[in-house]
C-alpha cells in the first residue's frame, strides 16, 4: 500500500516536471497575484502599493530573481503584520529557493502544494497561525535544508518523511504545543528543536551520535527510555532534555563534549551522582540539573569553570558537605567561577555547611 503510494506519488512528480518547463515568469506573476489575492489584511499596504502590474515582478518588495532566467527565486515577506491565508498557487513558483514569511498571521494549513517546489532550501513558516498537520509531502523536498515551523498551532503527528529528507540541516517544530510522534533517525542534523510538544516514546540510539549537532532541544516533550552510556556529539552547544521522562544516569563522557555552553537535564528522573568529569566543561555557562534523583556529593570541581554562570541543582537528593562558607560569601573553592550569577542548590539533603 505504502509502496503503491510512493508509485502513484512519483508518476505525479514525473507529469508535474514536464509541465512546469513550460512555466515562465508570466507563470511567477499568477502566483504572486494569488498569494497577494489570499492576503486579506495588509496593515502597512505592503503588497497593495508595490506590487502592482505595471512594474516588474523582480522589483516587488521581497522577491529576488535569478539573473540568468529572470524567474523568481526568493519570496521573503517576514514580520509585515499579514493575516490571510497561503494560497495554494504558491506552489507553482518552480524556481523558488528561498521562502520566508514567518512572524505574521498565516491562517489554515501548509499547502500541500509546496512539495512542487523541488528547488525549495529555506522554509520559514515560524510564528503565524497555522494549523492542521505538517503534509507528509515535504518529505520529497530532496533539497530542503531548513525547516522552521515553530510557533504555530499545527498538531497530529509528524511525519517520519521529514526526518529521513537527508539535505536537512536544521529543523524547528517547537512550541506548536500538540504535535505528536516519535523520533528515529537523525543523524546529520545540525539543529533540532522539537521543545513544548507532545513527542513520545524512546530516545534513538542515533541521538547521541550526531556528529554535527550544535543545537539538540527536545524539552517538555514526553520522551521516554534511558540516558546512553556513551555520548557522541562532538560539535554540541546546547543540549536541552528537559522536562521528559528520561531515567539512567548521566554517562561520564559528558564531560568529553568540551564545546559545550549549556546543559539542561532538569525534570526528568535521573539518579546516581553527578560525575566529576563534568568539570572538564570549560566553556560551560549553564548547568541545569534539578528535579531528578540526583545523589551523592556535587563534585567541586564544576565550581572550578570560570564560565559558568547558572547552576541549578535543586530538588535531589545530593547530600555530603558543601565547599565551606557556602550562603555568606564565596567559598574558596567555587572562587574560579567568577562569573557565576545563580546557584540553586535548594530541597536537597546537604548537611555541615560554613
Ligand atoms: C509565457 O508562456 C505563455 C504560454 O505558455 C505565453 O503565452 C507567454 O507569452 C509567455 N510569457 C513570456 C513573458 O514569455
Ligand atoms: C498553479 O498550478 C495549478 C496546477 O497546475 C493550476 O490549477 C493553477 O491555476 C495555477 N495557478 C496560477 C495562479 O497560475
Ligand atoms: C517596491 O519596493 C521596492 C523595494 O523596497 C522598491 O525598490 C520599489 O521601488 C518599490 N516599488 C514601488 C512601485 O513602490
Ligand atoms: C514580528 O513582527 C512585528 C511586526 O509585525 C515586529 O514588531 C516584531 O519585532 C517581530 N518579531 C520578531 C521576533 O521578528
Ligand atoms: C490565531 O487564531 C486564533 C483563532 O482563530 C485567534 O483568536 C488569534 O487571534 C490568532 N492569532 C494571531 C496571531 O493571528
Ligand atoms: C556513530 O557514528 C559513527 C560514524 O557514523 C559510526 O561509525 C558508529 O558506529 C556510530 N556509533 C553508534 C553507537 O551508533
Ligand atoms: C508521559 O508518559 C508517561 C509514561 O508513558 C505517562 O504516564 C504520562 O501520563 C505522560 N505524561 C504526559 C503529560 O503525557
Ligand atoms: C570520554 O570520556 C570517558 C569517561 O570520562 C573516557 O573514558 C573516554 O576516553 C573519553 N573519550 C574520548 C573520545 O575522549
Ligand atoms: C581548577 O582549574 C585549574 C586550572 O584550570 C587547575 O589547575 C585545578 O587543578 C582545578 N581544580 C580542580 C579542583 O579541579
Ligand atoms: C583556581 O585556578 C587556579 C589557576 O587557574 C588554580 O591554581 C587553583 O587551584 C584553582 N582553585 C581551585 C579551588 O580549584
Amino acid at each position: 500500500m505504502v509502496a503503491r503510494t510512493m508509485i502513484i506519488a512519483f508518476l505525479v512528480l514525473l507529469t508535474y516536471l514536464s509541465v512546469t518547463n513550460a512555466s515562465n515568469i508570466t507563470t511567477d506573476e499568477a502566483s504572486l497575484l494569488a498569494f497577494k489575492a489570499h492576503i486579506t489584511s495588509d496593515p502597512n499596504e505592503m503588497l497593495s502599493k508595490n506590487w502592482t502590474k505595471g512594474t516588474h515582478i523582480c522589483n516587488w518588495i521581497g522577491i529576488s530573481c535569478s539573473k540568468k532566467h529572470q524567474r523568481v527565486t526568493s519570496l521573503v515577506l517576514k514580520s509585515f503584520g499579514f493575516r490571510g491565508s497561503i494560497a495554494t498557487d504558491i506552489g507553482n513558483l518552480s524556481f523558488l529557493n528561498f521562502l520566508d514569511i514567518g512572524n505574521n498571521s498565516f491562517h489554515g494549513q501548509i499547502p500541500d502544494e509546496i512539495w512542487h517546489l523541488r528547488r525549495l532550501k529555506y522554509l520559514y513558516l515560524q510564528m503565524n497561525n497555522l494549523t492542521g498537520q505538517i503534509p507528509q509531502s515535504l518529505g520529497f523536498l530532496t533539497r530542503l535544508q531548513v525547516l522552521h515551523l515553530s510557533e504555530n498551532r499545527l498538531f497530529g503527528n509528524v511525519p517520519l518523511s521529514i526526518f529521513s529528507v537527508s539535505s536537512l540541516k536544521d529543523i524547528d517544530l517547537s512550541q506548536n504545543y500538540e504535535l505528536t510522534g516519535s523520533l528515529n533517525k537523525c543523524t546529520k542534523l545540525e539543529v533540532l528543536s522539537l521543545s513544548y510538544n507532545k513527542f513520545t516514546g524512546n530516545l534513538p540510539r542515533d541521538m547521541w551520535n550526531m556528529s554535527k549537532v550544535q543545537e539538540l532541544f527536545i524539552g517538555w516533550n514526553n520522551f521516554t527510555g534511558d540516558t546512553p552510556t556513551e555520548m557522541n556529539l562532538p560539535s554540541i552547544r546546547k543540549l536541552s532534555l528537559q522536562r521528559n521522562e528520561l531515567v539512567g544516569t548521566l554517562p561520564p563522557s559528558l564531560g568529553n563534549l568540551s564545546t559545550l555552553v549549556m546543559i539542561d537535564i532538569g525534570e526528568n528522573k535521573i539518579h546516581g551522582n553527578i560525575p566529576p568529569q563534568l568539570g572538564h566543561l570549560s566553556s560551560l555557562e549553564g548547568l541545569y540539573l534539578g528535579s531528578n534523583a540526583l545523589s551523592g556529593e556535587v563534585p567541586v570541581r564544576i565550581f572550578n569553570i570560570s564560565s559558568l554562570k547558572v547552576i541549578a541543582l535543586a530538588a535531589n537528593t545530593l547530600s555530603g558537605k558543601l565547599p565551606s562558607n557556602l550562603g555568606y560569601s564565596l567559598p574558596s573553592s567555587i572562587s574560579n567561577a567568577t562569573n557565576l550569577k545563580f546557584l540553586d542548590l535548594g530541597r536537597n539533603m546537604f548537611s555541615g555547611t560554613n
